[in-house]
């Protein structure tokens, strides 16, 4: 009896003492679950002020990226009426600048037949070209367009010029800005087939060149001379016996150079139907660029006029039938554009002042040589080869 009543006090024991564990654990429990309520409670608040947070920023945001679409939007539109406005004014501008311009030139029977002979010689060119149209020219003609352009290979560096002899077809690569070799091609055909400088005949020169602003004209090269400190020369060079057959000094410092853009180009010497033109700047505070008249057998000086085409921005020039074209550009290479023009004569009317604006290119002009017989530039851009050909009108006389 006695065992089993201990047994049964100790069974009993037992028991409550498991109770209480039981009831200490659950309490344990129900607080632990507590403190996770709570701190779940205490998340969910978070999560809830983050979210309204998130919803606040999203509005601030999205009403900023309406507030800079609009601003985006309204600076769009006042840059389209900013560059409209600056196409107004460049028309204008080229209105006010080319206040001078074309004028008839006397008309010369003896080139005419020139002409017709040349045009002989040129038939195999015309193949890629279509046919030009060569008019009898009195030399009264301006440019009104720039109908095509051409670009023929990459030959050379940035800056270089070439051009062709009207008279035997063979075309000239100075390569560089300076130098005392030039390359001769054949033709026009065999330039653009050749690979580089290889197919060329190589012409050292006696006197080195300066600065991209030569010219080939019946047989000979023209072009200037200058070393530094030395003064500015004129060199006739005979391309057919390879010897210098005249020089003449120039009035011009030799640090002055005609075009701002392209200050490598000491002077540019340009030939048309009228002779040979030499643009200049007589010396580096001079503004404007100037322009001689000289005798292409002898060198000598006709005539000089001060064009009123400013050297500021200036990037090339060409002559065509007794007529300067500036061509205009900025620093930051965009499109050029003839925006100054000049006639010997002061016998134009300037509403007939062309606007010409040149295709956009790789860089910017290093050089512009025109040719009369066929009416084309050639270009030198970026090592680029170019031909712009143009498209002619009668000048009106006043
Ligand atoms: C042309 O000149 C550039 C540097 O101006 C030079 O790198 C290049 O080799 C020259 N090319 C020829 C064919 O002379």
């Amino acid at each position: 009896m006695k065992p089993l009543f201990v047994l049964l006090i100790f069974t009993s024991w037992t028991l409550i003492g498991a109770q209480n564990y039981y009831q200490e654990l659950m309490d344990y429990l129900e607080n632990r679950l507590l403190a996770i309520e709570d701190r779940m409670q205490l998340w969910h608040e978070q999560s809830r002020q983050y979210h309204t947070e998130m919803l606040n920023f999203k509005k601030l945001t999205s009403e900023a990226v309406n507030v800079q679409r609009n601003h985006h939007s309204k600076m769009l539109k006042e840059m389209e009426a900013a560059s409209v406005q600056a196409d107004r004014l460049e028309r204008e501008m080229d209105y006010v600048e080319t206040q001078n311009s074309p004028r008839a030139c006397a008309s010369k029977a003896e080139k005419v037949v020139e002409r017709a002979a040349w045009g002989l010689q040129e038939r195999d060119e015309a193949d890629d070209w279509e046919e030009l149209q060569s008019r009898v020219s009195d030399c009264i003609e301006i440019i009104s367009g720039i109908r095509s352009v051409k670009i023929l290979k990459r030959v050379g560096g940035a800056k270089g010029m070439w051009t062709r002899d009207p008279k035997s077809s063979k075309v000239y690569v100075f390569n560089g800005t300076s130098g005392d070799t030039i390359y001769q091609f054949d033709s026009v055909p065999d330039f653009s087939r050749s690979q580089g400088t290889m197919n060329s005949r190589t012409i050292k020169l006696p006197l080195k060149w300066s600065g991209p602003g030569a010219a080939v004209y019946n047989g000979y090269l023209y072009y200037m001379k200058g070393e530094a400190g030395a003064d500015i020369q004129v060199v006739k060079y005979d391309l057919v016996s390879g010897f210098v057959t005249e020089t003449a000094m120039f009035p011009m410092e030799s640090h002055s150079s005609v075009y701002k853009l392209n200050p490598e180009t000491v002077a540019d010497l340009a030939a048309d139907d009228e002779g040979l033109w030499l643009l200049y700047s007589p010396s580096d505070s001079e503004p404007n660029i100037n322009l001689a008249k000289m005798d292409a057998i002898t060198l000598d000086i006709e005539q000089i006029w001060d064009t009123r085409c400013p050297r500021e921005n200036a990037e090339a020039a060409f002559v065509v039938c007794g007529t300067v074209y500036v061509v205009y550009n900025t620093r930051l290479a965009s499109r050029s554009r003839v925006q100054c023009v000049f006639d010997v004569n002061d016998k134009m009317i300037s509403e007939e002042a062309p606007l010409l604006y040149f295709p956009r290119r790789y860089g910017a002009h290093a050089s512009l040589k025109y040719n009369p017989e066929e009416k084309q530039l050639y270009g030198w851009d970026d090592g680029y080869q170019i031909i712009y050909r143009f498209t002619m009108k009668r000048k009106v006389l006043a």
